[in-house]
């Protein structure tokens, strides 16, 4: 049975391991090859989601509405977007998404301790760019970008793409 089969494929077990190797390191190669052009992919998508993007402008209030320390919701820019307007006690506004980036609750802006709150599992993040200061929201909150003309404040657009 054994003659017959080594007749049939007459590879000795040295050569045959030796193929195996070779055949391995290809595959690996590839494999590696592919993991590098996935990863690159990953990154330039990541970098293009990052960018800013625009929208038509939609007046969200004027200055003199807002005082220092205060907030205002409007949505941008679907109806369904729901966003934060904010007033920092310095007088400096900013505007975020409202949607938690873990379980999407909606967040608060704590005046007392100058950022933005999820209640719903001790989540925080910064008024400086929405990073996370604290709890399991994996993600920065969106930033919406603002512009102003004349006294109104406008939407413009969002920091990060996530409409
Ligand atoms: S939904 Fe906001 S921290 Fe969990």
């Amino acid at each position: 049975m054994e003659r017959r089969l080594q007749e049939e494929f007459p590879v000795s077990w040295v050569d045959d391991d030796y193929v195996t190797r070779r055949e391995f390191f290809r595959f690996m190669t590839l494999a590696s090859g592919g993991l590098a052009v996935g990863t690159a992919g990953i990154a330039a998508w990541s970098a293009l989601s990052r960018e800013s993007r625009s929208f038509d402008p939609v007046r969200i209030a004027s200055r003199a509405e807002m005082r220092a320390g205060s907030s205002l919701a409007f949505a941008y820019p679907r109806s369904t977007d729901l966003c934060l307007l904010i007033r920092r006690p310095t007088g400096e506004f900013v505007a975020y998404s409202r949607r938690c980036t873990h379980l999407s609750c909606p967040v608060d802006y704590q005046p007392d301790h100058d950022r933005i709150y999820c209640p719903c599992h001790n989540g925080a993040f910064s008024l400086e760019d929405g990073h996370v200061l604290q709890g399991p929201p994996p993600r920065p909150l969106p930033q919406i970008r603002l512009e102003f003309r004349g006294d109104d404040i406008f939407a413009v657009g969002l920091m990060r793409g996530e409409a």
